[in-house]
């Protein structure tokens, strides 16, 4: 049985072969053609894990070779009839350990190619490339012209004060000298709430002019940016939603001629430099005098256009002294102190200095429409 081990070559000599074959009667041809068959089928077994196609077409080939309908192992199944009985079993269990690493390989085979494609594919990456650009989104035209003014007025001193929108009578109309038959009282003009009518949506920031007032001792130097509501139908013109900012100024001495000053500070900086103001006489329950506030149109600068409508004025809110009521109903010494106080619309001056003609495009949110504007006013 000696020679019956693994490696017979090595035991392939003439001497022990004609000991063996006088002893066990095995033909040396015989034995010898086995091995051939057992070497070749090593062989291929070596080749198969030493395959290293490279490329999709040698990829394939080794597939057709080792695994396709017509592959190289199957024949060797049937040689298994040269094989001696004792080395049957061994032999079957070669070839099929062949069968089986050439599927492994087969598998270990594809996937490199699929990982040496994949990183093909990010080698391809150029990263000097230019950079896709990204929807960084900007402000709404409403922010960016409330920003500008809230800025404008910080720059000389006033401080920003910001409170509800549901409001209630005394604050929004009573302590602001407003009588209780005065139309902006009206369920026409003002949204109460319905389940409690002593509420209402503001409709001025003056209501935090109010509260301002109640909360702090003069000196007061503040502006009130915020939105209000009035019930307007709705049209290219009015909204039932819109901002606000107002501005207060109480101290001692505080004359008409102050808030001249700071509106003509306030139309230069947000208009430009040749912008002249003019107050026109006009009435508000909480200011007297009053004046509505006009600026030189700063689109035509005076030759007239459609958005002055060829007047070479255009208005942008309202103002005046605070009238001694409203002091004394916060508790402010009205024989001591004197203020003024303006208003103005954020969506009348975005619409002035964008040329927006119809109001209802600033609350419609259509992204086309908002990302025209940059914070460069
Ligand atoms: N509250 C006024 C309005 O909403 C604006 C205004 C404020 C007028 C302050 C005069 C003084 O129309």
């Amino acid at each position: 049985m000696l020679l019956i081990g693994k490696d017979v070559t090595f035991a392939i000599q003439a001497e022990q072969i004609l000991i063996c074959s006088a002893c066990f009667k095995i033909n040396i041809e015989t034995l010898i053609m086995a091995q051939e068959i057992f070497d070749k089928v090593n062989n291929i077994l070596t080749e198969i894990k030493n395959a290293q196609p490279s490329g999709a077409e040698e990829l394939e080939q080794f597939r057709i070779k080792y695994l396709g309908a017509k592959n190289i192992l199957k024949p060797l199944f049937g040689e298994i009839r040269n094989i001696p009985n004792e080395r049957k079993k061994e032999f079957g269990q070669l070839v099929n350990s062949v069968k089986q690493t050439a599927e492994a390989r087969w598998e270990a085979l594809k996937n490199q190619a699929a990982d040496a494609e994949e990183s093909a594919e990010a080698n391809q990456l150029d990263v000097t490339a230019p950079g896709e650009p990204l929807d960084i989104g900007s402000r709404h035209p409403v922010s960016i012209v409330m920003n500008r003014i809230v800025e404008t007025f910080s720059r000389i001193g006033f401080t920003v004060a910001q409170d509800r929108e549901i409001e209630d009578d005394w604050h929004n109309f009573t302590a602001l000298n407003t009588p209780e038959d005065h139309p902006a009282r009206d369920m026409q003009d003002t949204y109460y709430l319905l389940h409690d009518t002593e509420k209402l949506l503001r409709t001025h920031t003056s209501s935090v002019q109010i509260r301002t007032m109640e909360q702090q001792k003069p000196p007061i130097r503040a502006i009130f940016p915020g939105r209000v509501y009035r019930n307007e139908t709705i049209s290219a013109r009015a909204h039932c939603q819109f901002h606000q900012v107002e501005g207060l100024y109480i101290d001692e001495n505080v004359s008409f001629a102050d808030l001249k000053q700071t509106i003509e500070y306030f139309a230069k900086e947000m208009f430009g430099h040749n912008t002249k103001i003019r107050l026109r006489p006009s009435f508000f329950p909480f200011t007297e005098p009053s004046a509505e506030v006009d600026i030189s149109c700063f689109i035509c600068g005076g030759d007239g256009c459609n958005v002055c409508k060829y007047t070479s004025w255009v208005e942008i809110g309202g103002c005046g002294m605070v009238d001694p009521n409203v002091l004394e109903n916060c508790g402010i010494d009205a024989q001591k102190y004197t203020g003024f106080a303006f208003g103005m619309g954020v969506e009348r001056i975005a619409m002035l200095k964008y040329r927006i003609n119809d109001i209802r495009l600033l609350f419609e949110n259509d992204v086309r429409f908002l990302k025209q504007f940059t914070s460069a006013l």
